[in-house]
């Protein structure tokens, strides 16, 4: 039988990548790196430790990570997959390495994955305030489809809901 979460997988590792980075698929036993970055990327809100386990063990998860010349994890991210949607679960990249198309490569590298496994739509959240993922997803074909009023806190903001339909 297919893998077709391995086959997807492997589609997000072709991702073509900056010079320097290298993309490929993690799992729990690249907690303690996914633990440093989450802590530096959203340092008010931070997942904790067994939250982020649990979520690279989930079902139906593919979970990438880049990683620079010295092997040091500077950025994951991660989708959630059903029979005819996904999710992106979340994204971040250190700031020392952010404005380098890594954040736009793993967000493409889930599209990729995405196809592979026929998803229809591909769905995300995002704070109203921000800017820059917000022009991320747009470059990548993502569209506002609706809102979520007061959904964040720490400020209090609404959530944009963005879709990307695949043809
Ligand atoms: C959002 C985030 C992942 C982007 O990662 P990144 O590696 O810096 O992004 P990229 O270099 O791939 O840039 C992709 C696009 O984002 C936008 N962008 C990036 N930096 C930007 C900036 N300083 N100002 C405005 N837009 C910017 C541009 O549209 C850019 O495309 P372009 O280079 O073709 O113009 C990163 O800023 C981050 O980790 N932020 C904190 C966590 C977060 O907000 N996650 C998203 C939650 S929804």
């Amino acid at each position: 039988m297919i893998d077709y979460l391995q086959a997807a997988r492997e589609a997000a590792s072709a991702t073509e990548m900056p010079e320097g980075y290298r993309l490929v698929p993690i799992t729990e036993d690249d907690l303690m790196e996914v633990v440093a970055v989450e802590k530096c990327v959203f340092p008010q809100e931070a997942w904790s430790a067994a939250m982020l386990a649990d979520e690279l063990n989930g079902p139906f998860r593919i979970y990438v990570g880049v990683f620079d010349h010295t092997d040091t994890m500077v950025g994951y991210a991660g989708s959630m997959y059903s029979p005819d949607s996904a999710e992106i679960m979340t994204i971040g990249v250190v700031p020392e390495a952010r404005g380098k198309g890594l954040g736009k490569a793993m967000t493409a590298a889930l599209v990729s994955a995405a196809r592979v496994l026929q998803v229809d739509s591909i769905f995300l959240e995002c704070r109203d305030s921000n800017a820059v993922a917000r022009s991320l997803y747009e470059e990548l074909g993502f569209a506002e489809i609706d809102r979520r009023a007061r959904y964040y806190h720490n400020p209090t903001e609404d959530a944009v809901i963005m879709r990307l339909i695949l043809e």
